[in-house]
């Protein structure tokens, strides 16, 4: 495996490859990697492309009260990770590399932006349209894959590849779980064991909404009380919020009709998770 921390360098890795032909697969990532991550790589794969890794924690996607300093990072297990997994080059840039300068520029992919996960945290969309915009600039890849456990970011990112016309396709990989239910992230290591145990209820009101919508629940109100009042009584988390919404474009949804996510945050002490079911539906129940 190839790694580097340059952007020229990179470009020119990956210029050989597309002279002999192969197509580029990006798989962008923050490091501290775990089997979603993984996950995203066996995708990237399959498709016989030359699979490009990044990691950068992207201070533009954090708000000056969260959690950038203590972001887990761990370079070289990553590195070890990455190359076992089969990606062809990594590429690990400070944030020098990334932000020479400080950026005027920014990509605003506007509404789905300030919903959801965007309501609480003021700028961090922009922060990854952005620099998921830079990283398609430096490597040019013909395909991306993104983890459906950010569902509202596969969804921005892409609508912001249609509206700019980027000739790259975007994949979106299916979320991977703990045993117990718990969507893997990598700030889940942030968690007191106490935390953790209790953070299992997100996956375990996820799946019981969706057992009432399958007995034929179709008021969305009534799901999001259902999963609120799961919540709140079985731990002590906080919840930022609990939303039904159009798998689509993530419109708001009263009556459940249409697949739709549910998809909800919650904080565990300081820290924040998120996790998300995408529930089909038959039309004429
Ligand atoms: P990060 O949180 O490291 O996630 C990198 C990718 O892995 C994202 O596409 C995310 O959805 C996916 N992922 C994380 N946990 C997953 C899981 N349990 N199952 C499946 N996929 C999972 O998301 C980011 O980094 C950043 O915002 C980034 C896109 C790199 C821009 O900075």
């Amino acid at each position: 495996m190839k790694r580097t921390s340059h952007i020229p360098e990179l470009r020119e890795i990956i210029a050989l490859e597309k002279e002999k032909g192969r197509k580029i697969a990006l798989v962008p990532t923050m490091g501290f990697l775990h089997k979603g991550h993984l996950s995203l790589i066996e995708h990237a794969k399959q498709t016989d492309a030359f699979v490009v890794l990044s990691i950068f924690v992207n201070p533009l996607q954090f708000g000056p009260k969260e959690d950038l300093s203590r972001y887990p990072r761990d370079l070289e297990r990553d590195a070890r990770m990455v190359e076992e997994a089969g990606v062809d080059v990594l590429f690990h840039p400070m944030v020098e590399e990334m932000y020479p300068r400080p950026m005027v520029t920014f990509v605003e992919v506007s509404e789905l932006d300030t919903m959801l996960c965007g309501a609480t945290r003021p700028g961090h969309f922009r922060g990854v349209a952005t620099v998921v915009s830079k990283l398609f600039h430096i490597a040019q890849p013909d395909m991306a894959f993104f983890g459906q456990k950010d569902y509202q970011q596969y969804k921005l990112i892409e609508r912001m590849v249609i509206d700019l016309n980027l000739p790259i396709k975007i994949y979106p990989v299916p979320i991977v779980r703990e045993e117990d239910g718990l969507a893997m992230s990598s700030r889940n290591v942030l968690l007191t064991s106490e935390q953790r145990q209790q953070a299992v209820i997100l996956s375990k009101s996820l799946k019981a909404a969706e057992v009432s919508i399958r007995a034929g629940q179709r008021s969305a109100q009534e799901i999001e009380r259902q999963l609120r009042e799961r919540i709140t009584l079985e731990s002590d988390g906080v919840i930022d919020y609990v939303e039904i919404r159009d798998t689509d474009d993530l419109s708001k949804v009263t009556d459940i009709k249409r697949p739709i996510l549910l998809a909800l945050a919650v904080f565990f002490g300081k820290t924040r998770l998120i996790d998300n079911k995408v529930v089909e539906v038959d039309q004429d129940v």
